[in-house]
């Protein structure tokens, strides 16, 4: 991932859609060699010009059509709310802007399906800015995974319970297996293969409010994935509402020499199983390192730093690890590199739809559901 960082490499003029979250990139682009942070966007007008006067941007729009309108915004990184990912990604697109977007892709798969043909047809860049495939303790297990430190591996395994009482009001539409990116992107990453099929089962039952606003009954949802081209199977779970439990977004790895697991409670150290050792000996705490040195120096301080602490995601996310500059300079390389991000539209589809077709499974007791073919392109 490294990035042309002469004065002569191509700057790319940015639009972020979505000041809540999307604010968090607004100092990461001002400070990225290859990008221009041009314009903001949101439909709240106090806020933009808040938001604009804070970091002193000039280029100002309460109007999604008119940041599309604009022919110097080269591409959208788009934080809205989750119903407005699809047909916002598909209509920067058709207007000819490269597209980075926050999770999940989309929430049905025929959206999945649309935004996949419109990048082929139109030859854009899409990027679904998966947050646990940039943290560092991804990049440190893909970095013993592939210095062959882990041996084989023999299954993974990815949790993300979070309480979502107290987030905006459409969180309680929403089913949990449709907001599961952060758990499948992990086990199809480390592997970088794609989801064949799943079978996932609900447990439990939500409070009948969030039942009739959702359509959804199940509290918990869990979830096998067959890793297409491999013996591995994954497996994941999620919930929303109604389970008592810390938020978490763990990772474990499996390995025939070494093995990864989350601590169960946040801020506590990540354990390392080492295989043959006595066994008192097999389990050690270990600090993960940051992997900023990645990056172009100008960024790096952003694996450390939130601009805004108070955000619900950064007391519950623990600052997503660090992704954030490393999301960014993947895009803006992309685009340099006239290559295909990682994750491209068709993987971030594979792994969007591993959770819908998850829900699918749920609602059939567990039945086999496969993957769409247009995912395993
Ligand atoms: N770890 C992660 O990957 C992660 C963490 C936090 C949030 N997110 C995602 O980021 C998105 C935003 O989250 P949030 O907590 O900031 O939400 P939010 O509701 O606080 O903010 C949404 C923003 O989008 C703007 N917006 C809404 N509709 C718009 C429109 N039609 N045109 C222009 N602007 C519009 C709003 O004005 C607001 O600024 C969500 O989709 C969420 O899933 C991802």
């Amino acid at each position: 991932m490294s990035f042309p960082n002469s004065s002569s490499s191509p700057r790319f003029r940015v639009a972020i859609v979505g000041l809540g979250f999307g604010a968090e990139f607004i100092p990461i682009y001002q400070r990225h060699p290859g990008a221009e942070m041009y314009a903001i966007c949101q439909r709240n007008e106090a806020h933009l010009h808040e938001v604009g006067d804070r970091f002193e941007i000039g280029t100002r729009y309460t109007s999604y059509d008119d940041v599309l309108a604009d022919p110097k915004v080269d591409f959208v990184h788009i934080n809205s709310p989750i119903p407005d990912h699809a047909w916002m990604s598909l209509k920067a697109l058709e207007a000819g802007k490269h597209v980075m977007c926050t999770v999940p892709m989309a929430t049905t798969i025929e959206e999945c399906d649309q935004i996949c043909e419109a990048v082929a047809r139109t030859g854009k860049k899409y990027m679904m800015a998966e947050t646990v495939v940039y943290s560092r303790e991804f990049l440190f297990i893909k970095d013993l995974y592939l210095k062959g430190e882990l041996g084989e591996i023999q299954h993974l395994a990815a949790s993300h319970p979070q309480d979502m009482d107290g987030w905006p009001a459409y969180w309680e539409k929403m089913i949990p297996m449709h907001y599961a990116t952060h758990v499948v992107s992990p086990c199809l990453g480390l592997l970088d293969k794609r989801a064949e099929y799943v079978s996932c089962f609900g447990s439990g039952k939500v409070r009948d409010d969030i039942r009739e606003k959702s359509g959804n009954r199940f509290a918990v949802e869990t979830c096998h994935i067959k890793v297409q081209d491999s013996d591995v199977v994954a497996h994941i779970w999620r919930f929303l509402y109604d389970v008592a439990r810390q938020y978490r977004e763990s990772f474990d790895v499996y390995g025939t020499k070494k093995s990864f697991e989350w601590t169960l409670v946040e801020d506590e150290p990540h354990v390392i199983h080492t295989a043959k050792k006595p066994e008192p000996e097999i389990p050690s705490k270990i600090e993960v390192p940051d992997f900023a040195h990645l990056l172009p120096e100008p960024i790096r301080m952003f694996t450390k730093t939130i601009q805004d602490a108070e955000h619900l995601s950064f007391v519950q996310g623990g600052g997503h690890g660090g992704s954030h500059p490393h999301m960014v300079h993947e895009f803006l390389s992309a685009l340099a590199q006239n290559r295909d991000p990682w994750p491209n539209a068709t993987q971030s589809a594979n792994w969007t739809c591993v959770g819908l077709c998850a829900h699918q499974s749920a609602l059939k007791g567990g039945e086999i559901v496969k993957l769409p073919a247009f995912t395993l392109k």
